[in-house]
């Protein structure tokens, strides 16, 4: 019996039959010639970037950190701005509700998230939250009133785990809160800082039916559409992603005394194993990736012998089969690792998140929107995990991409030009219309 950590063995085909096509393709709609404030997005991009901005030009704004705090501040100054009305959900995302016309329809919701990566950069999530927040403003300006209800949502902790899209499907479960998180606080501490209740946490929980659909305007963070110099990616699927807390023992001992054939160096296993996990991941045709980000040696000193090594191990791929297939691998041949350096490892898996489909319909709806702006367009398929992946267990969900230069991301040097900024949120904001207009 696979635990519900493992990834279900579901194929991707069955998985994305569940996701395709719900919407029908909406070509033309009402408000064709509406767009957002392009100068005003790219300025609050500019005011949010300073919480948390570190000195290489990026920022440092990680989940349930003080600089998070503020962050979140803003953005719900910014909501209120454009007319929604605000809550913190118990699993601590922030919601800006807006009422649409007609009471048969379930809201339409799109967002994204404001935590970063440790030094990562000003784009990865805030594109997508302001761009969300300026199509509401946009929508308030204009008299707009949708007949659907709107909702725009910022996840929590998107980059510690997708912890609050988690939350919202139900997936985030008792164990998970005691993880320890970069702020220094656990998941549980994290929630309670941010304005959060966890005991009441199954609150935030949305099931399949309450929410129309949603979508997630995003940095690409792969450098295909600046290569290639378009403007727009509709994204076909996002990968499924896997990680692992690892930790090699060996035995601590006097680096000048130990005869190196005597040693349980646990530095040279982890240096065994990561050369390892790239060549397993490597040894099978296809796009998936595998990362040893994380490395800890203990006692950490220049004349001991490492006794313990912690350290991690991601893998990601559409197919969560081949997840599970990669790290089986890796698995067996720590083994052998283990006996060739007298170590053992042991692996502790915290977060898993299955791969997940777009919706064609709604694929085809954003590409017909980029179409009559003008902007050219490809699909393409998402190597960074995104909230919206867990929202398409609930809804049919959808993002759309535009250019990262150079391809760079989780990284201070991350940046997509203000226009590309500006072409995202419209499309956001047409296809939220043609949407509304089903
Ligand atoms: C989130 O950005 C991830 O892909 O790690
Ligand atoms: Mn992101
Ligand atoms: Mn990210």
């Amino acid at each position: 019996m696979p635990s519900r950590r493992e990834f279900s063995r579901t194929s991707l085909a069955a998985l994305g039959a569940a996701a395709l096509g719900r919407w029908p393709v909406i070509e033309r709609h009402a408000h064709q010639g509406v767009r957002i404030n392009g100068d005003r997005l790219n300025a609050h991009l500019k005011a949010l970037s300073a919480f948390g901005a570190n000195p290489q030009g990026g920022v440092s704004r990680v989940a349930y950190s003080e600089y998070d705090r503020l962050g979140r501040e803003y953005v719900m100054g910014l909501m209120r701005e454009a007319g929604l009305t605000v809550t913190v959900d118990t699993a601590g995302n922030i919601h800006g509700a807006r009422a649409g016309s007609d009471p048969a329809k379930k809201p339409l919701w799109f967002g994204s998230h404001v935590d970063s990566v440790p030094e990562g950069g000003n784009y990865d999530g805030p594109v997508g939250s302001l761009g969300a927040i300026e199509v509401a403003q946009t929508l308030k300006e204009r008299g707009i009133t949708t007949r659907h209800p709107i909702n725009v949502v910022i996840f929590q902790n998107e980059e510690g785990g997708t912890v609050g899209s988690r939350a919202i499907v139900g997936e985030l479960h008792e164990a998970d809160l005691d993880l320890g998180t970069r702020s220094g606080k656990t998941i549980r501490s994290g929630i309670t800082f941010i304005g959060g209740n966890v005991p009441r946490l199954a609150e935030a929980q949305r099931k399949a039916g309450d929410v129309a659909a949603y979508i997630e305007l995003h940095i690409e963070q792969g450098g295909n559409l600046d290569k290639e110099q378009l403007n727009i990616g509709v994204v076909e699927g996002i990968v499924g992603i896997g990680w692992w807390d690892v930790t090699i023992e060996g035995f601590a001992n006097h680096a000048g005394t130990t005869a190196m054939n005597d040693r349980r160096d646990a530095m040279l296993a982890f240096a065994r194993y990561t050369d390892m996990v790239n060549r397993v991941v490597t040894s099978e045709p296809g796009r998936q990736v595998g990362t040893v980000g994380m490395v800890m040696a203990f006692p950490g000193a220049r004349n001991v012998i490492p006794g313990k090594v912690q350290c991690s191990l991601e893998l990601r791929d559409l197919d969560n089969a081949k997840i599970t297939r990669l790290f089986e691998r890796v698995r067996a041949e720590c083994v052998k690792i283990g006996e060739a350096t007298g170590t053992t490892f042991a692996f502790q898996s915290t977060h898993q998140s299955a791969s997940a489909m777009c919706d064609t319909g709604i694929m085809s709806t954003i590409a017909a929107q980029a179409r009559g702006l003008g902007l050219s367009h490809r699909q393409m398929p998402s190597g960074a995990g995104h909230d919206a992946q867990h929202m398409a267990k609930v809804c049919p969900s959808a993002m759309i991409f535009v250019p990262s230069i150079k391809g760079i991301s989780h990284a201070p040097q991350e940046f997509s030009t203000p226009q590309d900024i500006t072409n995202g949120a419209n499309v956001l904001l047409q296809t939220v219309l043609a949407l509304d207009a089903k």
